[in-house]
Parts: C-alpha cells; structure tokens; sequence
C-alpha cells in the first residue's frame, strides 16, 4: 500500500489550531486543545486498521460486526510534549498500549539526544502510532522511529499537531514506510529550529514551564510548582489495565507521565532541559560559584538579563568578555550596546561575537555586524560563532561563505577572527578548512572530557554561576598552550 502524508483540513482542526497557538493560551487550555486534535486526528489515523468478523448477540438477535483484528495499537508518546497527545489517543482507543521513548533537542546542534526508551514487549504485534506535537526538523521524529524500528512494529505511523516543511521532507525521506499525519503545515523554520508561526515551545507551553525573562522570582516558583506537581502524583510503575471509563484512561496518561518522571535518566534530562532552556536557577551541584571550576572568560548575550558589570569586574577570573552583537543579516542582539558600553567603563577586556547562519548571504551577515560592532568599541578580536546549518548548505557553500565573511571582517578590524563552535559541528564543518584560526570550542560532560576538535579555548559549561549576572553563564578557559594575547585586537 502506498504510504500516505495527510495533513488535515477539517474546520474542527483550523478551529482548535488556531487557538491553540494564541500566546493568550494558557497551559490548561493549550492541554486540553491538543488532546482535542489529537483524538480528532486519530479517527483518520485508524481507518486502514484491519478488522474481522464477529457475531454479537444483541436483545434481539445476532448482529453480524466487524471488530479491529489481532493485537491492538501502541502509543509512543517523544517525551516532553508528545505526552500532550496520549490522552486524547486513548480517549479514541482506550485498550492501546502506551510506551515513551524520551529525547530532547541539543539547543545548539539541534540534533535530538535520547534519554529514555520503554517499548511493550510485544510490540512487534501491534501498529504503532508515534505520538509528538512538533515536527521541525525531523531529528527527533526520525531517531524516535529508528527505535522503534528495531523492535519490528507490524506498521508505524506518525502523527504531530504542526510541521514544518524541512521536517516533513526529512521524516519522509528517511522513513519511507511511515504513514505521516499533521494537524497543520506551516511555513518554514526559523534560524533555532522554530516553526515559523507554529506555536512557540510545545512541551514548555504543556507543562507549563514557559517563563518570562523579566520575573525571575516567579519563574523559580513555576518550576518548582511543575516538580512539586509531578512528584506528587508519583505512582509505582504498574501494568495498567485497561479501564472502561474515559476519566479513568485520561488518570492513566497522568500515571504513566509521573512514573517516567521518576525515573533517573529522565530526572537528569528535566534538570538539565529547564536549566538550559529557560535559564533558571534550580539549585543543584552546577549553579553554585564553588563549582564554576577554572575559568578565564566569558560570553553573554540577551539571554543572560540585566548584567551588573560593576560585580561582574569584580571577579578576578574573568579576564575576556565575549558578547553577542548580531545574527544572521538583520537581527542586533537588544542588549549589545549597553553590555559593551557598560562592560568597558568597568574596566574589562571586550569583544563581539557574530551568530552566522546559512539562512542569509555572508555579505550581508558581514555588514550587519560590522555596522553595529565598530572597532573603536573592541578590545578584542571578533568572533564568528557557527553552531548549526539550519539553511542546509553544502560544505563548499560553507567554506566559500565564511571565507567572504572572514575576508571582509579582516580588512575592517585588521586581524583575524576566532571561531566558536561546538566540538561536532566544528569536526564536521570548520576543522579541515578553518584550522588555522583559533577557536573556542564549546563541550560540556561537566567539564571532564576537552573538546577533540584542536581548540585554543575551551567552554567547558554553560551553567555557570557568576556575581551580578542573574542567570546561568558560558564559562572558557586557555588551552595551555595560550593566554590572552591570543584574543587582543591591539
Ligand atoms: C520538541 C518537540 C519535538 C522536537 C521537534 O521537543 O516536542 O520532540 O522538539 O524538533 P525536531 O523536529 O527539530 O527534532 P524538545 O526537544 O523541545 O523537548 P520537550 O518536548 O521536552 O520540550
Ligand atoms: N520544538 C517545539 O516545541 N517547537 C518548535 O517550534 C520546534 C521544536
């Protein structure tokens, strides 16, 4: 049978999806909504299911019926935001099994990371429906399928609420035999991953967890409601079975959410996802001053809130300040003038750094930062950061372009510009043509494993703790080999 692509224009779904997107959308709401959709997507979703015959006996006779064949359906929820989905699935076919498989987005490769994987046994019986809202650029989707390919599903098929085009194409291409359903197509990705218009960050706005830069206090008692809330309602893993209500199957989903919540690789990913998305300041074995390790710089950007530099200078270890000017051929990082302004009026060795993405020309992405970093304002040389290929270039459209933006960035500031990466992207795209720049490689692993790809400086963290900034903070450190004078424009 041919695989098919449905992507649903029904007036119910435009309707639902159209709220659903709304920044006036709470997360109650937001819940409710896709487990609407998602149990309105299931009714096509099951249409193909095998059936057989069976007699029933009825008050009046025999009733020759028709009922679905074999062993039934598994749910696969991709944890966070796929468990959004499973209630509404199961309010349609409340005798499925639910599995999870758990994987979050690397925010600076976007390549998905897994972190838990629960499949039924006889799942190599059953049809299985992968449960997740987002389709961006398929990393997550593809890998989820790869899974649970091996287990020998008797089908897969995939169903999320939006898609972007570039995933759709990419899940299709790599997956062949999954049949593919979307509530709504949208327009394209943006330069993080985004769909563009989508809906914003599913799992956060379905727990939740979304915060607004401007209220740290409440954006600490969010997150601690979200896990007072999730570990309160903890239940022993046991094997559900099936109930006849549907208050009953919906307590389910809620059950088995809890249960994967307990778990440790899963305990760890929440710690880990909320602090690096939403920069909050969980108390853990990271956050504190005491574990910063050795350092001898960091970079800010917006992200970071309102910086004092005054407390910031005062920190005898930090002796380079990298700070996000621009990105792409248009956008200026919002507090790039007054981080520059204020970081050299206390003193502190400054320089800009430039996000290049493969979505606009190097020309362009060279003037833009160019016209709003002037020379006069660095201590240091510029930096190029490039840490992913949304726009898919080749690595020849790679090298060609950043050798423009390279060049036309020498002849302005008269020295050579430093690259950051993180150490895949770096390996993959920048070692072989760029290696006689130095770099900052970014590479976490709590500090413990230095990058592979040959680095001058080493990010080893992304959740340092640093007086006057409010929130956590990229801390670097010298190669052995180099010291400042590695980075000085003068
Ligand atoms: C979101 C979403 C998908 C993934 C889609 O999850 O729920 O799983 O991103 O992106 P991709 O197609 O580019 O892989 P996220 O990693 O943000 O985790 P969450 O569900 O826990 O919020
Ligand atoms: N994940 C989300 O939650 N939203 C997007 O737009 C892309 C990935």
């Amino acid at each position: 049978m041919e695989r098919s692509v449905v992507i649903f224009n029904h007036p119910l779904i435009h309707h639902k999806l159209s709220v659903l997107r709304s920044t006036k959308t709470d997360s109650k709401q937001f819940r409710e909504l896709i487990t609407e959709i998602a149990a309105l997507m299931m009714f096509d979703a099951t249409k193909n299911l095998p059936l057989e015959n069976v007699n029933v006996e009825t008050p009046c006779g025999t009733a020759h019926c028709k009922q679905i064949a074999g062993k039934k359906l598994v749910f696969v929820p991709i944890l966070r935001a796929g468990l959004g989905m499973v209630e509404g699935a199961l309010q349609v076919v409340p005798t499925a099994r639910v599995g999870h498989i758990g994987l979050s987005r690397d925010e600076q490769t976007l390549l998905p990371v897994e972190y838990y994987c629960k499949l039924p046994q006889d799942i190599d019986q059953r049809d299985v429906f992968v449960l997740d809202p987002m389709l961006a650029t398929g990393g997550s989707a593809i890998d989820a399928i790869g899974q649970i390919k091996k287990r020998n599903p008797r089908s897969i098929k995939f169903l999320c609420i939006i898609a972007a085009p570039e995933g759709l194409e990419a899940l299709k291409n790599a997956h062949p035999d999954v049949d593919i359903f979307c509530a709504g197509l949208d327009d394209h990705l943006n330069e993080h991953g985004y769909i563009v218009p989508g809906l914003g960050d599913a799992g956060d706005r379905t727990f939740g967890t979304v915060v607004k830069e401007s209220k740290q206090e409440s954006k600490k008692s969010l997150c601690t409601d979200a896990g007072e809330r999730t570990f309160g309602t903890v239940v022993k893993e046991t094997k559900q079975k099936s109930k006849k209500s549907l208050w009953i199957f919906a307590s389910i989903a809620v059950l088995l959410c809890a249960a994967v919540f307990l778990c440790k690789p899963t305990y760890h990913y929440w710690k880990k996802h909320f602090q690096r998305k939403n920069h909050i300041g969980i108390v853990s074995k990271n956050n504190n001053s005491k574990n910063n390790g050795n350092f001898n710089g960091i970079d800010v950007s917006h992200y970071q809130g309102n910086i004092d530099w005054k407390l910031v200078s005062q920190n005898p270890n930090i002796q380079y300040v990298y700070i996000k000017a621009t990105e792409g051929s248009t956008k200026v990082d919002h507090k790039y003038k007054k981080n520059n302004r204020e970081a050299r009026e206390m003193g502190m060795k400054v320089g800009a750094y430039h996000f290049f993405t493969t979505t606009s020309s190097a020309r362009k992405q060279a003037e833009n930062f160019i016209s709003n970093a002037p020379v006069k304002d660095q201590d240091l040389i510029p930096m190029i950061d490039f840490e992913n290929n949304r726009g898919k270039w080749s690595k020849k459209q790679i090298r060609d372009s950043l050798n423009v933006f390279i060049d036309i960035i020498k002849k302005h500031y008269g020295k050579d510009p430093i690259f950051y990466s993180v150490n895949s992207h770096f390996n993959k795209y920048l070692a072989q043509d760029f290696n006689t720049y130095h770099s900052m490689i970014g590479r976490y692993n709590k500090g413990k494993q230095p990058p592979t790809a040959n680095y001058s400086i080493w990010q080893y963290s992304d959740r340092g703790r640093i007086n006057g900034i409010p929130k956590f903070v990229d801390l670097s450190r010298f190669h052995p080999k180099y010291n400042i004078d590695i980075l000085l424009l003068n």
